[in-house]
Order: structure tokens, then C-alpha cells, then sequence
């Protein structure tokens, strides 16, 4: 009977999916990943950048280490170790043919050298309209000192190393003698308008945003200026009010991540202000404080976007 025929016919199977899931070592995060995948019997391929290279002579002109010769069915970049100027290019050179070859890469590289550079973060979010502080990033020491000197009467500023993360060498500037010598400063000045204010202690907000929504948020409490999680800032569960999650989705989309964490604080007149945007943001402090699994939601909604992909294409 062609009921039961129908009935008993096999589902169409959607073709296994593999992801390369960029890492520099497989730790917690990782872990959290590549379970997160397999619930969706995605297998998701830890790779270190250092191991793939550009091989011309290969079907696709890249050696992905796990894939052979075939290309991953889309890139997850959880962290990127550090390396030389050349190093780094070439492995973000990787990424950038990797989207050129059409497979999906969350972050792609674009959005990664934007976050990276925290200079043009700046850049791209005060282009888009959003709130941010002022910065100013020069080469030579004599002009930082002229921008201290100019604006220093206003309000203190803050020096970062461009490439900085998790609250490490930043230094509040009062007057040119606290600039780092060039060469502590790596030869960038990168400077900014201070905002952070002390209401019994500090404080700022990290929101996490995937795929157009704020997943998860947290206030970060610290005695210091400096609120990073890893310099001793206490998480704390957050509802983001809706100035905060306009501003986050909107410094993402601006940047152009797929997901991302965004830094705010409030400035002396209570405005929400973005300090930074990273593309490849840690979660450890952040799912300390939030119930779901914030693995499981990043990687759905990949996996979302890729089963779309597929079953448009098993459609068509
Ligand atoms: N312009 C600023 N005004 C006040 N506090 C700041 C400013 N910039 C950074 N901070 C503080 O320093 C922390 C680290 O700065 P951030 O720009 O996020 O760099 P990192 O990449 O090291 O996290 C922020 O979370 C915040 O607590
Ligand atoms: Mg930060």
C-alpha cells in the first residue's frame, strides 16, 4: 500500500557534518565545544592554525591538518595562539581563503583583525554611531604626549596595548610622564578617554551576543579600575537592559561577528558606552553566572545555519 510504503521509506539523511573548530590547545572551552557538537552528531575537528598551511598544489590550495584533502563543512575560531607578524598573517590569511572558498567561518577573519586591533574597533564603532569613549592611536611618543597633553585637563585617559586582552598592561594616564617608552609600548599608543567611575568599587558589563541576541550578560565587580575576570573581577548574573543589549547587537553587527563579547560601562552621566569588542571571547567567568550552556547555544546556532544551508540544497 503506498501508505505504508511512504511511511516506512527512510528519512532523507542529512550528510554528516565536520567543522574545524580552531584552537590553540584543547582546553575547557574546547571540550564544551566539541561535546556541544556531537549532541548534534556534528564532529567538530580540534585545529591548531600553526598545523595548515597554503599548499597551491591541493584541490581547494590549503592544508587543513584533519581534513586532507577536503574542506571542513564550516570553521569555528575559538582562540588563535600568538605568534610572529608573519605567523599571524599567514593564519588569518588561512581563515580569509577558507570564506573565499565559501565555507562558513565564525568569526571570519575580517571580524577577528577588527577585534584584535582594538584601534580599529574604535574606528569602526565610532563610524557606525555607536557609543564608545574617544581614542586616539599614534606611533610616535611625542605625539601621544601632545594628545595627554591636550586632553588630560578634561579627564584622565587609559593606555592599552593594542593587541591586549583579559585586562593586562593597561595604565591610567594622568600626564605624559605615565606613558609607557616605546618600547614597553610595543611603538603604539593606543589612548582612551577614562569613563569608569567608582560606585563602591567598579564595575562594568560583558554581554554575550550570537546570531543577533544577547545570549547570555554579567556584571563584573572589582576593587580596581580594571574589571577583567582574570585580574580578579567578580561575575555576578546580569539582565542587560534594552540601552545595553541595542548597543552590543549593534557594535556585532558592525564589526560583523557572528558571536562576540562586548565590554560596557557606564560613563559619570549613566550612558552606556562600548569599550571593547572581542571575536574570540572566553566564557569560563560569564557560564559560571549564566544556567545554560553557552557551547551548546553557540553551536547551535551554527548548526542551525548550516542544516538550513543543507536542507536548502537538498530542496533545490
Ligand atoms: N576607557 C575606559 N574607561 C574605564 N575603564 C576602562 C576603559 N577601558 C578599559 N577599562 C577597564 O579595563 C578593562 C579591560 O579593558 P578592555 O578594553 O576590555 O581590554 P582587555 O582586552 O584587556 O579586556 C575593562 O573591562 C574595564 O574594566
Ligand atoms: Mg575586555
Amino acid at each position: 500500500m503506498p501508505h505504508s510504503l511512504e511511511a516506512n521509506a527512510p528519512l532523507p539523511t542529512l550528510p554528516k557534518l565536520r567543522i574545524a573548530l580552531v584552537v590553540d590547545r584543547v582546553d575547557w572551552h574546547a571540550r564544551k565545544l566539541i561535546e556541544a557538537f556531537a549532541k548534534h552528531r556534528v564532529r567538530a575537528v580540534p585545529v591548531n592554525l600553526s598545523s595548515c598551511g597554503i599548499a597551491t598544489s591541493t584541490p581547494f590550495g590549503l592544508t587543513i591538518a584533519g581534513f586532507g584533502d577536503a574542506l571542513p563543512d564550516a570553521v569555528m575560531v575559538r582562540s588563535m595562539a600568538g605568534g610572529s607578524f608573519q605567523a599571524v598573517t599567514l593564519r588569518l590569511g588561512i581563515l580569509h581563503a577558507l570564506r573565499e572558498l565559501g565555507v562558513p567561518v565564525w568569526n571570519d577573519a575580517r571580524a577577528i583583525e577588527r577585534c584584535v586591533d582594538k584601534s580599529m574597533t574604535s574606528f569602526v564603532l565610532a563610524r557606525a554611531g555607536i557609543a564608545t569613549p574617544e581614542t586616539w592611536a599614534v606611533e610616535a611618543l611625542d605625539v601621544a604626549k601632545a594628545i595627554v597633553r591636550r586632553e588630560t585637563p578634561a579627564g584622565s585617559l587609559v593606555f592599552k596595548p593594542l593587541f591586549g586582552s583579559q585586562g593586562r598592561g593597561l595604565r591610567l594616564i594622568h600626564g605624559e610622564n605615565d606613558l609607557p617608552a616605546p618600547a614597553e609600548a610595543a611603538g603604539v599608543y593606543y589612548l582612551q578617554r577614562y569613563v569608569g567611575i567608582e560606585r563602591d568599587g567598579y564595575r562594568d558589563f560583558r554581554l554575550l551576543v550570537s546570531q543577533g541576541r544577547v545570549v547570555a550578560a554579567m556584571v563584573r565587580h572589582a576593587d580596581q579600575w580594571i574589571t577583567n575576570v582574570k585580574q580578579g573581577g567578580r561575575p555576578v548574573f546580569a539582565v542587560p537592559d534594552a540601552e545595553m543589549k541595542d548597543l552590543a547587537l549593534r557594535a556585532t553587527a558592525a564589526i560583523g561577528a557572528n558571536f562576540a563579547g562586548v565590554d560596557i560601562i557606564h560613563d559619570a552621566q549613566g550612558r552606556a558606552t562600548v569599550i571593547e569588542v572581542n571575536s574570540m571571547p572566553a566564557w569560563s567567568g560569564l557560564q559560571k553566572v549564566t544556567p545554560a550552556s553557552i557551547a551548546a547555544v553557540l553551536v547551535r546556532d551554527l548548526v542551525e545555519v548550516l542544516r538550513a544551508g543543507t536542507v536548502r540544497e537538498a530542496q533545490a
